[in-house]
């Protein structure tokens, strides 16, 4: 069976890419990946010889290189992972994210349609979606499978628009589809402009550590792996035209968070109990910034027997060992353009 993953040398492509090439040899896994910013080939090294993995690098804008790359390797399924994803990043450039997560999902969805006509036997096109397309909750309740779209960022917008296509591709030609709505995750390779990571590297490095408005907004956080591995199950044995909502089971607020890491990493570098909270600076409040996130994923645990299989403060200090030892990743992706990004956003 030849995938298509898209987006798999980004930070959750990554993991789900060596989860696939790993455990199904049978299994020809191609990785269509732009390589932006996000994207990142070191973080594929160990299975970059693997003989069922092949990398293409390729925009999902691009239609004609999409419709010819369907037919020649005539993908069977597709998972896709490609997005921009940082709600900052939507807020000066949305345009960018109409393209790559709007009109760059439709050209995978017509590649896919067209290559096997009305004849779906056997396939799949499975989309991976952010409860952020959900809106906000208040301090109470859980976003469900039903719960109504509400996006309140360019990026949610774009992630929403994207989820109604490929439904409408369902309703209307048919297509085998299956998305699944995740809430925030963190882990190993997330590029440092997202809260945690970014917060590690600032640690490290005894830089401030900027926290929007006061702190007390709220996200629900899942291990990336964990994440990979609720992928692998909806792929498998989610229901045609289904939706499953993944989560952690695990809500924190920013505050909150940002003080639990200084605590882990005073310990890890062996600094004295309370030096990297005198780091926090409260900062100016992002636009739009959604007061809270929480899943229900009861359904992908009662339907296909998924739950995470690591508690907040494993999988926090997994990803804390990861990024002390591999300093040269995150030296790499922190120099150049990311100096430009990090002095605009923050100063
Ligand atoms: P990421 O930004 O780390 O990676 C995105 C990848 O897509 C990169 O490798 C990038 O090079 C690639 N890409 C971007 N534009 C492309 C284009 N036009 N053509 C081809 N490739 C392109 O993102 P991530 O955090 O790994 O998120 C992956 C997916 O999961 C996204 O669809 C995102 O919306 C969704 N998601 C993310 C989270 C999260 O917490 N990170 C939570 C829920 C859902
Ligand atoms: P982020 O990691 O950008 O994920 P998302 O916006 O998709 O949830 O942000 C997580 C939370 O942390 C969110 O409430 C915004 C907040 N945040 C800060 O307080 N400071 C920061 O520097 C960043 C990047 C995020």
């Amino acid at each position: 069976m030849n995938i298509l993953v898209t987006g798999g040398a980004g930070f959750i492509g990554s993991h789900v890419v060596r989860l696939l090439v790993n455990s199904y040899p049978q299994y020809h896994i191609f990785n269509v990946d732009a390589l932006t910013y996000a994207g990142n080939l070191e973080n594929l090294k160990d299975i970059e010889d693997k003989k069922n993995y092949t990398f293409i690098k390729a925009d999902i804008t691009d239609k004609e290189g999409m419709d010819s790359l369907f037919k020649t390797h005539r993908f069977e399924a597709v998972i896709h992972l490609a997005a921009e994803s940082h709600v900052d990043r939507s807020i000066s450039d949305p345009l960018a994210f109409v393209k790559t997560n709007i009109l760059g999902t439709i050209h995978l969805l017509e590649a896919f349609k067209s290559l096997w006509g009305g004849d779906f036997y056997g396939k799949r096109f499975y989309h991976i979606s952010t409860d952020e397309v959900y809106g906000t909750l208040g301090e109470q309740g859980l976003f469900t499978e039903t719960t109504a779209y509400d996006p309140n960022s360019p990026y949610s917008a774009s992630k929403a628009g994207s989820d109604h296509f490929v439904r409408a591709y369902g309703e209307t030609y048919g297509l085998p589809y299956v998305i699944s709505n995740c809430s925030n995750n963190y882990g190993p390779n997330q590029f440092p402009e997202k809260l945690i990571p970014l917060c590690i590297n600032n640690i490290i490095h005894h830089n401030p550590l900027p926290v929007y408005g006061d702190g007390h907004y709220t996200r629900d956080w899942l291990y990336v792996i964990d994440h990979a591995k609720a992928i692998d199950v909806v792929f498998h044995r989610g229901a045609s035209k289904a939706t499953y909502n993944i989560g952690g089971f695990n809500e924190w607020k920013n505050i909150d968070l940002v003080k639990l890491l200084c605590g882990l990493m005073d310990s890890k570098l062996g600094r004295a109990p309370g030096t990297s909270e005198q780091l926090i600076t409260f900062v100016k409040d992002r636009p739009g910034h959604d007061l809270r996130y929480a899943i229900d994923a009861s359904k992908i645990k009662n339907d296909l027997d998924w739950k995470p299989s690591v508690t907040f403060e494993e999988g926090l200090e997994k990803t804390i060992d990861w990024y002390l030892q591999n300093e040269t990743w995150l030296n790499h992706v922190t120099s150049g353009a990311y100096q430009g990004y990090y002095n605009k956003q923050y100063h």
